[in-house]
């Protein structure tokens, strides 16, 4: 039999089918738009998330037979909050993960409920991207929808309600919202309470792998597929991802360069940084949490220098039919550690980890009249790099060590990139055989469900291959170190100027 895996992106929807070995026999993407209707928002549309489905299934289905598919899995962008009025219809485009309107919610959560009273309920603070802020935005400023809500829930939920039309959620995803009692595995009243919710408005909570309920006559004609097909709870995209690159014990992690960058840890106990600076969620193995630090702007800020400063680079890989960033990688190989002395500071969305700071921004340091687009490239690749060593050294504070770092996400895919990683962290980093994060660890939690695999480890064990480890060079970790500490220290420098610039 075959599996469905679904990952439910920002910039576009990824469906694989994948056989009982966990090989891919086939792949599609279909992307979708992203709005930014004032500064600092935005929002996608559930429906155009549907729409992605509804046209990538049957072409994924294409040459296959669609009743050799026995279960389908969804992993999805976090904390996106998809509110349905009472005949479950969307009311109004999803507030997504990356939207910073929140910043006063954010602030009354952390500084008037107080940091330790959210992290005593949630195992988290706010953050300006979760659902808690969200929801008393709306109620303060869209009462009128606020009073529609019948239902809450996240973006991959959506198409789990499309496809079984039953309200779900799973422990993984609903951390992010801040609404969950992380360390008892149930909502919190309290939370709820807060924000003026009820328990009734909220999705019913399962384990990823746990099976949902089967299609419904009309998804299942929509799609293509038999009635029968189990949809099983699924996983937000970083405890999705750790499932599709093996992440699912102690002392394992992975780095995902995609639009943000992550770095992920596994953990059997349930570990809090008690200022706040990573998550702590639950992840999809049961029983288990994982801690995770976040860069807002990873893949973005490359994107970002490609369509706005590099049309050179992408003129060049299209005569030459390759990937933009293959380019623009190579020009950065030409420029020596440092960028010249140029750094940049990745905030082009406000930070997360380690900063928590919505208003600061991105920023070249350093620019001086020898520099060109290759530096500047050169300087994007290595600030975000900065970033993520930001958040693998709060997790090593934490005690949360790891000897196995593996590397996925866009970014992942360039070697490039990958060296720098590991030269600026100082460990081996590697990459999988079947490098699809997400979507494959979704479709090995409906494996899960269907009961090829006894559980979610079991299944690791047998699908993953280590692909390629890149090892340190100490010499050019040693010159990296020195930029770093400039990095590190501009964030404390600019800090008052950023909210200066916020506040004009
Ligand atoms: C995690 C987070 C992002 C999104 C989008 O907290 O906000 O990783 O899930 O991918």
């Amino acid at each position: 039999m075959n599996y469905i895996g679904i990952d439910l992106g920002t910039s576009a929807c990824k469906l694989l089918l994948v056989d009982e070995a966990g090989a891919i026999v086939n792949e599609v993407t279909h992307e979708y738009p992203l709005s930014f209707p004032h500064p600092g928002w935005s929002e996608q549309k559930p429906e155009d998330w549907w729409d992605a489905v509804v046209t990538g299934v049957p072409e994924l289905l294409q040459g296959f037979d669609a009743n050799a598919v026995a279960g389908i899995g969804s992993g999805g962008q976090m904390h996106g909050l998809v509110a349905l009025d009472a005949a479950d219809h969307v009311i109004r485009p999803a507030i997504l993960w990356n939207d910073g309107r929140t910043f006063k919610e954010v602030d009354y959560l952390n500084n008037t409920i107080g940091k330790d009273k959210l992290s005593a309920l949630t195992a988290n603070i706010a953050f300006a991207g979760f659902n808690a802020p969200k929801l008393l935005w709306m109620r303060e400023n869209e009462p009128e929808n606020f009073g529609r809500i019948a239902k809450i829930m996240l973006p991959k939920d959506y198409l789990t309600y499309k496809l079984t039309g039953i309200h779900a959620c799973d422990y993984s995803d609903a951390s992010g919202m801040l609404l969950l009692d992380v360390q008892h595995k149930c909502w919190s009243k309290e939370m709820l309470e807060i924000c003026g919710v009820s328990e009734s408005q909220m999705p019913k909570l399962f384990e990823s792998f746990e099976v949902v309920g089967a299609l419904t006559k009309e998804a299942a004609q929509a799609l293509g597929l038999p009635e029968s097909v189990k949809v099983v709870a699924g996983a937000g995209d970083n405890a999705a991802a750790a499932v599709g690159e093996g992440v699912v014990r102690n002392g394992r992690a992975f780095t995902t360069i995609g639009t943000s960058g992550v770095v992920y840890a596994h953990s059997d106990e349930i570990r809090i940084d008690p200022a706040g600076r990573v998550h702590t969620f639950c992840c999809a193995v049961p029983g288990a949490w994982h801690v995770m630090g976040v860069t807002q702007a990873a893949g973005l800020s490359l994107r970002w220098l490609r369509d706005n400063v590099c049309t050179k680079e992408t003129n060049e890989a299209k005569e030459k039919g390759v990937d933009p960033y293959e380019i623009m990688c190579a020009e950065a190989g030409k420029t020596p550690v440092g960028a010249d002395r140029l750094i940049y500071l990745p905030y082009l969305m406000g930070e997360r980890t380690p900063h928590l700071d919505p208003d600061c921004r991105g920023a070249f340091v350093g620019l001086s009249a020898l520099h060109t687009r290759a530096h500047m490239i050169r300087a994007v690749l290595e600030g975000v790099c900065y970033s993520l060593n930001d958040c693998l050294s709060v997790l090593s504070e934490m005690g949360v060590v790891t000897d196995d770092m593996k590397v996925c996400g866009g970014g992942g895919k360039s070697e490039f990139w990958r060296q720098m990683l590991a030269d600026v962290y100082g460990i081996p980093v590697s990459t999988v055989e079947s490098d699809e994060g997400p979507s494959l660890g979704a479709a090995i939690l409906a494996m899960v469900g269907a009961g090829i695999y006894g559980d979610v480890c079991e299944a690791c064990e047998t699908v993953f291959r280590t692909k390629e480890t890149v090892t340190p060079d100490m010499n050019r970790g040693k010159e990296y170190r020195k930029f770093y500490g400039v990095y590190d220290a501009l964030y404390g420098h600019l800090k008052d100027d950023f909210g200066a610039l916020a506040k004009l």
